[in-house]
C-alpha cells in the first residue's frame, strides 16, 4: 500500500523518495501540508508542526489571496468556495491517483483535484476537472493546473528563455518579494521564447549535485502562465496553468473541462537529480517510443535548403549510408505544383510532389534509400499554409483569422495557420500524413514543422484540442512511425506535445559553442534521446563561427546524433572522421539515450569549459563530455571530478573521436569510481592534433567501462 492514511482527513502520497501530504476534511477546503523528501514516519504530531496551506485557492471568499481558479456563476456572482466532499484513491501500475472531489458550498459547480503518483520516477502530476452541475452556463476565468506553496527561504528559480536560434537559455534568480511571471502567448510554439518548466531550488543558488530542488513542468503546448507570488506571508506561492485571458472557458449544463497536467518532482540531489527524474518519467511515460534507440540521420536542410532535386537526394543518401548513418530526411522544398516551393513565400498546403525536381516522386527516393540500406524520412508542415498556395485559394476560410481585421501573415510574408479547431481542417491535415504514408508505406520518419505563431485572435484551447485530435488520429494510424516535433527550431519542446512525438529539433542554431548552452538548458527537463543534435558546416550558417569538426561532433554526440550538412562539400578526411564518430556513437548510444545525466561544470558559470556525463542504469558504463567554451592562452583548468559512478567499481577510460597525436596519459587505464569522483581526471586544455586539424576549439569524449 503506497498511501498512508494518518487520520480520516490526512492523506500522504508517497513515491520512492518523496512525500506529498494533504489535509482533506469533508466540509472544508483541501489543504496541502507537505511536499519534499520522503517522510515515512509522518505522524499526527509531526503534522501539527506544519501550517497547512490552501492546496488549490479559488477566488472570492478571501478575495485578497491570489487564486488558481475563478469562475462567474450564471447570476453574476464571482466567488467560488470549494469544499471537500470525499476522496478516492485508485492504483494504477506505476503508482496511485488521488481524487479529491470538491464542490462549491453554494453553487452547483464541482471541481475534482487530482494527484497522480509515478512511484519509481518521484513524479506527481496534478490537474483539475470542473463540472457544471447547474442548468445555466458557468464561465471559468482562471483554471490553473496546480498551485504549490513553498516555504519562504532563500528560494531560487531556474527558468529557460530565448528566441529563435537561441532557445533554452538558463536564467537563475532568487525569488524576491513581489511577482515573477513567465507567460507565453505565441499560441503555436510555446518554448521558443520561454519554457513551461521551472526548477525551484529550496537551498539558495542551485547546484547540480546537491540541494533540494522542486521541478515543475506544465504539460501543455499552448499559451501558459507560470506565476510566483512572494508576499508578506511565510510562503512563496507557485501557480501554473493555461493563460486564461484570451480564452475563458464557458461550461454549458453538464459539461466538464479538464486542465493539462502539471508534473512535479522533488530531488535532494540538486538540479541534475531533478533532471534525472524528468528524464526517466519522460522516457517511460511521456515520449513516444522512449525505450527505442534513435537512428543516426542526415537532414537535407542546411545542406541544400530549398534546392531539392533527385540526383542531389540520391547523393546525400549515398553519403550518409557511406558514413554509417541509418536514415536520410528530405527537408523543405519538395512540393508544390502551381506554386513550386523554392523559398518560404509560397506553397504550404499544396502537398503534391514537385515532379520538376523529383521526377520519380517520393517513391523513387524511398526505394533508393532502401537499396542503400537506410531509411527515408520527409518534412511536412501540416498545420500551415501560405496565402500564395492552391490550398488557400480553395479554402480561404480555413485559416485562423480575426473577423473584420486584416490577415496577419508570418514567415515569408505569406504564412498563416490553418484553424485546427475545425473538423474539416483536421481532416485535411491528417490527409497530408495519411496520403504520404499510404503511397509510401516505407517512410520511416516524419519531420513535423510549425513556423508561425497564432497571431490572430482565436481560442488557443480549441486550437490545441484540434491538434490533439489530429495527433491522436495520426498515432492511431501510424503507431510505429518516428515523428520529430520541430517548430522553427525548438519551439515545441514541451511535455504536453511530446507524447505524440519521438524527439524534437532543439534549435535551428547548429553552432557547436552556442549549442552547448542551448542543450544544457534543454537537458534540465528533456532527455538526450529526444534532443536532435546535428553536425553542421563551418562557418556556421547562423552565427558564422568556425569550429573544428571534432568539436562539432563532440557536442552533437551528447544528444541524438545526426548531420545537417552537404557531405559533397566535405573532404574524404572529414568523412572518415564522421564515419569513425558515427561508429563510436553506436557504442555509446544506449548510455546517452537511456542513461542518467550528471551535469558537472556549467557553461553558464563562464569558467572557460563545460562538462557533463551520462551513466548507464547499471553503472557499468559512462560517457563524459568536456568542451572548452573559450580559448585564452595559458588557461588552467582543475581536474575534472566525475559523478554518479559506483565508487567501488573500476572503470577503464577510452577516449572516443580521438584525433590527438598522442593518447591521453591514462588511455586504457582503470580507476575506481571513487578515485574518478574524488580526485578526478586531468583534461589537457588543448587537443594536440596535426597542423592541418589545429583550431582554437578543444573537446574530449571519454568512455568509461567497468571491468
Ligand atoms: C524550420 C526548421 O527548424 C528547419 O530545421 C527547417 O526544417 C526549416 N523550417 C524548413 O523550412
Amino acid at each position: 500500500m503506497n498511501v498512508l492514511v494518518l487520520l480520516a482527513s490526512i492523506i500522504a502520497l508517497n513515491t520512492a523518495n518523496t512525500t506529498m501530504a494533504f489535509q482533506a476534511d469533508p466540509g472544508a477546503e483541501l489543504k496541502i501540508v507537505y511536499y519534499g523528501a520522503k517522510l515515512p514516519d509522518l505522524t499526527k504530531g509531526a503534522l501539527d508542526n506544519y501550517s497547512a496551506q490552501r492546496a488549490y485557492p479559488c477566488y472570492g471568499v478571501i478575495a485578497t489571496e491570489e487564486a488558481a481558479f475563478a469562475a462567474i456563476h450564471p447570476d453574476g456572482n464571482r466567488t467560488v468556495q470549494l469544499w471537500v466532499e470525499d476522496t478516492s484513491l485508485q492504483a494504477w501500475e506505476g503508482g496511485q491517483v488521488l481524487c479529491v472531489n470538491c464542490k462549491d458550498n453554494y453553487y452547483p459547480l464541482r471541481v475534482k483535484i487530482y494527484y497522480k503518483t509515478f512511484r519509481d520516477q518521484d513524479m506527481i502530476e496534478t490537474w483539475i476537472e470542473t463540472v457544471n452541475e447547474g442548468k445555466k452556463p458557468v464561465t471559468l476565468t482562471r483554471f490553473d493546473s496546480g498551485h504549490l506553496p513553498i516555504r519562504y527561504d532563500d528560494v531560487w528559480i531556474s527558468t529557460l528563455y530565448g528566441t529563435w536560434a537561441n532557445e533554452a537559455r538558463v536564467n537563475s534568480e532568487p525569488l524576491t518579494r513581489g511577482w515573477k511571471m513567465i507567460r507565453n502567448i505565441d499560441g503555436a510554439r510555446n518554448s521558443q521564447t520561454s519554457h513551461a518548466e521551472v526548477m525551484i531550488s529550496l537551498d539558495g543558488k542551485p547546484r547540480e549535485d546537491a540541494g533540494r530542488i522542486i521541478g515543475a513542468a506544465l504539460c501543455w503546448g499552448g499559451n501558459y502562465e507560470l506565476r510566483f507570488q512572494t508576499n508578506d506571508s511565510d510562503y512563496h506561492h507557485f501557480f501554473a496553468g493555461i493563460y486564461p485571458e484570451h480564452d475563458n472557458v464557458v461550461l454549458a449544463k453538464g459539461k466538464s473541462f479538464a486542465t493539462p497536467h502539471l508534473a512535479l518532482t522533488f530531488s535532494d540531489s540538486g538540479l541534475s537529480g531533478a533532471s534525472r527524474n524528468f528524464h526517466r518519467w519522460g522516457r517511460k511515460y511521456m515520449l513516444r517510443h522512449g525505450d527505442v534507440e534513435r537512428r543516426i540521420l542526415l537532414n537535407s536542410w542546411e545542406g541544400v535548403y530549398f534546392k531539392i532535386n533527385e540526383a542531389g537526394m540520391f547523393q546525400m543518401m549515398d553519403d550518409i549510408a557511406g558514413m554509417g548513418g541509418e536514415l536520410f530526411v528530405m527537408d523543405d522544398g519538395w512540393f508544390g505544383d502551381k506554386y513550386p516551393r523554392n523559398n518560404d513565400h509560397t506553397s504550404l498546403g499544396d502537398w503534391v510532389v514537385d515532379t520538376r525536381k523529383l521526377p520519380g516522386g517520393v517513391g523513387s527516393l524511398v526505394k533508393a534509400a532502401t537499396e542503400k540500406g537506410i531509411k527515408f524520412g520527409i518534412w511536412v508542415e501540416p498545420e500551415m499554409t501560405n496565402t500564395v498556395s492552391e490550398l488557400y485559394e480553395a479554402h480561404p476560410d480555413w485559416i485562423v483569422k480575426s473577423e473584420n481585421r486584416e490577415i496577419v501573415q508570418g514567415r515569408g510574408g505569406t504564412q498563416v495557420v490553418l484553424n485546427l479547431a475545425k473538423k474539416e481542417v483536421q481532416d485535411f491535415a491528417f490527409s497530408v500524413i495519411d496520403n504520404l504514408m499510404k503511397e509510401n508505406p516505407d517512410i520511416a520518419y516524419i519531420k513535423w514543422d510549425a513556423n508561425c505563431k497564432l497571431a490572430m485572435d482565436c481560442s488557443n484551447i480549441a486550437y490545441w484540442e484540434g491538434f490533439a485530435a489530429l495527433c491522436d488520429r495520426v498515432r492511431e494510424a501510424y503507431p510505429d512511425l518516428t515523428i520529430q516535433d520541430c517548430a522553427s527550431g525548438g519551439g515545441r519542446a514541451n511535455w504536453g506535445v511530446l507524447p505524440w512525438f519521438d524527439e524534437f529539433w532543439v534549435s535551428d542554431n547548429t553552432d557547436a559553442l552556442q549549442r552547448i548552452y542551448i542543450q544544457w538548458g534543454t537537458s534540465y527537463f528533456f532527455p538526450a534521446i529526444a534532443m536532435a543534435a546535428h553536425i553542421s558546416a563551418t562557418p556556421n550558417h547562423t552565427v558564422r563561427r568556425t569550429t573544428s569538426l571534432k568539436y562539432r561532433i563532440d557536442v552533437a554526440m551528447s544528444g541524438r546524433l545526426g548531420m545537417e550538412i552537404q557531405p559533397k562539400d566535405m573532404t574524404e578526411e572529414e568523412k572518415d572522421i564522421c564515419r569513425k564518430a558515427i561508429s563510436d556513437y553506436k557504442r555509446i548510444r544506449p548510455i546517452v539515450q537511456f542513461g542518467d545525466i550528471h551535469r558537472l561544470v556549467s557553461p553558464y558559470d563562464e569558467k572557460g569549459y563545460a562538462s557533463m556525463m551520462y551513466t548507464s542504469e547499471k553503472l557499468d558504463k559512462a560517457v563524459v563530455y568536456w568542451w572548452r567554451t573559450h580559448n585564452f592562452y595559458d588557461d588552467h583548468f582543475p581536474r575534472l571530478r566525475l559523478s554518479g559512478l559506483d565508487p567501488d567499481r573500476k572503470y577503464k577510460v577510452t577516449e572516443l573521436n580521438r584525433l590527438d597525436l598522442k593518447p591521453l596519459a591514462y588511455e586504457g587505464k582503470s580507476f575506481s569510481g571513487r578515485f574518478l569522483m574524488e580526485s578526478g581526471l586531468e583534461i589537457p586544455a588543448t587537443n594536440n592534433v596535426k597542423a592541418s586539424l589545429r583550431s582554437d576549439w578543444s573537446s574530449r569524449v571519454l568512455l568509461l567501462e567497468a571491468e
